[in-house]
């Protein structure tokens, strides 16, 4: 059995040794025998006839549909800001002499995620035209300093792009944000599914000034863009309500109803202890139909059962938001 163990333990240590031996000469052979390739470049010249240049190659032919392009507005000559109303294809792609005389794919700005480009660099086309508007913010974005590119949400040579229209921006969406696509399968959620609702009517993926990217500059003042009834002003406030939405209702989804991160009575006794109410006896005998009459403190929904204005209440005795 020792003998055993020992020729085994040898005869690890010796393939251990050929194998490190092995992989430290996969290293050095090529850096020996060849010298490092110049770095890829985009050209300078632009072509002089454009388009019709980049489309004896890339033919309706082409594996990748490049002719959608010419439907959407990027397409309108008749527009002096568009692209084909200037260098056409190379407006966005960037010179491309170099690249039409080679077919060389590292002399073109590709929007791949495989170009030698940085995402910066690719992005630098676009912003050309669009650093405007919504996108003011996109530098500070937290999607910019996450490397996202425009492309990795916008499709350009498509006749619509999906990530414009509500009842398709969201699977755009999920293929980066998993979590986002489990809320909205939830039993409570926003109307997204349905697509009467999208993302992009809270957020601003493309940067802004609050968290988590929302179209305003607080939490409340985004629900109230839609919800404007829960704005108040109330005469008897709520405080967690004028506060932040978000210390009862999660955004997206909850498997607890009305989009609640929990249910009442917990809900409200994260907060609130029992002081200041009657001292109710937990017993059967005030459940409904029990010697004592019901009690509204053992029934479903309970605190709402008599607090039923939990957002705030305009009533003149609606102190206890009963009313
Ligand atoms: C002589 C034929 C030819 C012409 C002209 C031509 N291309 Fe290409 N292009 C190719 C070939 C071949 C490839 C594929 C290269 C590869 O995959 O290695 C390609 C690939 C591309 C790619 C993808 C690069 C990548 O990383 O996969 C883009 C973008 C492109 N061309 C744009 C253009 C534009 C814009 C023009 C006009 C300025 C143009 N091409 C003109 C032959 C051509
Ligand atoms: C508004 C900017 C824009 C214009 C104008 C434009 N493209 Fe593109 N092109 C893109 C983007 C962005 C991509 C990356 C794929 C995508 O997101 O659709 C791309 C991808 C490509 C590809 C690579 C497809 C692949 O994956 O192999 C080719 C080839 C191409 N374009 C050719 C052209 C030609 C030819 C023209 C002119 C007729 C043109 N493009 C005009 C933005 C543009
Ligand atoms: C030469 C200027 C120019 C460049 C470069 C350019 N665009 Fe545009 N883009 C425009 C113009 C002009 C419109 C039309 C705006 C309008 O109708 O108000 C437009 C429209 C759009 C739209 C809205 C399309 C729609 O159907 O409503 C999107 C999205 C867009 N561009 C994204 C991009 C992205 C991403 C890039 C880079 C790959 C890019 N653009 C490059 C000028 C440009
Ligand atoms: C995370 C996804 C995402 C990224 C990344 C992104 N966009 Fe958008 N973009 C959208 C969505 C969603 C809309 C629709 C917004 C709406 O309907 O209010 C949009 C709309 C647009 C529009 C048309 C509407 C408008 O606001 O004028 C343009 C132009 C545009 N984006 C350009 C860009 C450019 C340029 C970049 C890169 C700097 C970029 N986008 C990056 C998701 C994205
Ligand atoms: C290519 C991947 C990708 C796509 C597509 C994408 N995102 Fe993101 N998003 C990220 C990354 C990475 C982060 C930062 C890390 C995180 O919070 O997961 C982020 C963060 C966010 C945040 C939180 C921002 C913050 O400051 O906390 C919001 C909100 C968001 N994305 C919304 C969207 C919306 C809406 C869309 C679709 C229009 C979208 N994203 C599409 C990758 C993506
Ligand atoms: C009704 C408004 C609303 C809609 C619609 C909405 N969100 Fe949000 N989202 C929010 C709010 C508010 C937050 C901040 C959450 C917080 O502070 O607890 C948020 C946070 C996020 C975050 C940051 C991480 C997190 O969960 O806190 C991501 C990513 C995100 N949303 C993605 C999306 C995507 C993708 C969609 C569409 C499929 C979407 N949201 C639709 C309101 C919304
Ligand atoms: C773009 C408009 C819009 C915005 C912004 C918005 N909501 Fe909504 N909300 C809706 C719609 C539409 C419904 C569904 C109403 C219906 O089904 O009748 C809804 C329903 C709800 C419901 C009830 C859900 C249920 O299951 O009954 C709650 C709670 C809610 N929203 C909270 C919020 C909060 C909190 C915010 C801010 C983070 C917010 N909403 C922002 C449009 C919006
Ligand atoms: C103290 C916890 C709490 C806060 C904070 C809160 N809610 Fe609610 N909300 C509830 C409860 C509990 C319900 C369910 C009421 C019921 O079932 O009778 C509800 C229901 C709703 C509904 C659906 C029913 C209705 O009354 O229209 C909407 C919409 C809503 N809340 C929006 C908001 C908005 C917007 C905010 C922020 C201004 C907010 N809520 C803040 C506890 C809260
Ligand atoms: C995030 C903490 C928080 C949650 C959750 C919360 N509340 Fe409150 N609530 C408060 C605060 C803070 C006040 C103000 C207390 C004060 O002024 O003394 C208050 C006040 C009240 C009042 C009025 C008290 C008075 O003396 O006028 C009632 C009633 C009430 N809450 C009921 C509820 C109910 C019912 C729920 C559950 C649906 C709930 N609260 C959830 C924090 C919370
Ligand atoms: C059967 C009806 C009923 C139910 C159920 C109920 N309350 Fe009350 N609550 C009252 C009444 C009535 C008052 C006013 C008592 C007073 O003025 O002395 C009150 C007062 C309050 C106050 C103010 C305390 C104070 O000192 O004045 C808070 C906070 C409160 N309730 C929270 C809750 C919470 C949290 C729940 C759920 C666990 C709940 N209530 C369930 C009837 C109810």
């Amino acid at each position: 059995m020792k003998i055993t163990k020992a020729l085994f333990a040898a005869l690890l240590l010796a393939s251990g040794l050929a194998l490190s031996a092995a992989a430290a000469g996969a290293e050095s052979a090529p850096a020996a025998a060849e010298p490092p390739p110049p770095p890829p470049a985009l050209g300078t010249e632009y072509t002089e006839k454009g388009a019709d240049t980049c489309l004896m190659c890339h033919t309706e032919a082409w594996a990748y549909p490049i002719f959608p392009i010419f439907k959407s507005k990027h397409a309108q000559r008749a527009d002096a800001r568009t692209p084909f109303a200037k260098f056409q294809c190379e407006t966005c792609h960037g010179p491309g002499a170099k690249h039409a005389g080679s077919g060389d794919k590292n002399a073109i700005n590709s929007f791949k995620p495989t170009s030698f480009l940085s995402p910066e660099e690719r992005n630098k086309f676009c912003l050309e035209c669009h650093r405007g508007n919504a996108r003011t913010g996109w530098h500070a974005s937290t999607h910019a300093s996450n490397d996202l590119a425009c492309t990795s949400c916008h499709k350009l040579h498509a006749e619509r792009d999906p990530v414009l229209a509500t009842a398709t921006q969201p699977e755009v969406c999920y293929t980066c944000h998993r979590k986002q696509r489990a809320d909205f399968a939830k039993p409570s959620t926003h109307p997204v599914r349905s697509g009467r609702i999208t993302c992009s009517e809270c957020h601003n993926p493309h940067g802004s000034n609050s968290e988590a990217l929302l179209v305003k500059p607080t939490v409340n003042q985004t629900c109230f863009t839609c919800h404007a009834e829960k704005r108040g002003p109330f005469l008897w406030e709520h405080a967690p309500a004028a506060e932040d939405c978000t210390l009862c209702h999660t955004p997206h989804g909850s498997v607890y109803g009305t989009l609640l991160k929990r249910n009442p009575p917990l809900l409200c006794q994260q907060c609130h202890t029992v002081s200041g109410h009657p001292a109710v006896a937990r017993t059967g005998a005030a459940l409904p139909g029990g010697s004592a009459g019901a009690s509204g403190f053992l029934l479903a929904g309970s605190c709402t059962n008599c607090h039923s204005q939990v957002h705030g209440s305009n009533h003149p005795s609606g102190v206890k938001l009963m009313r």
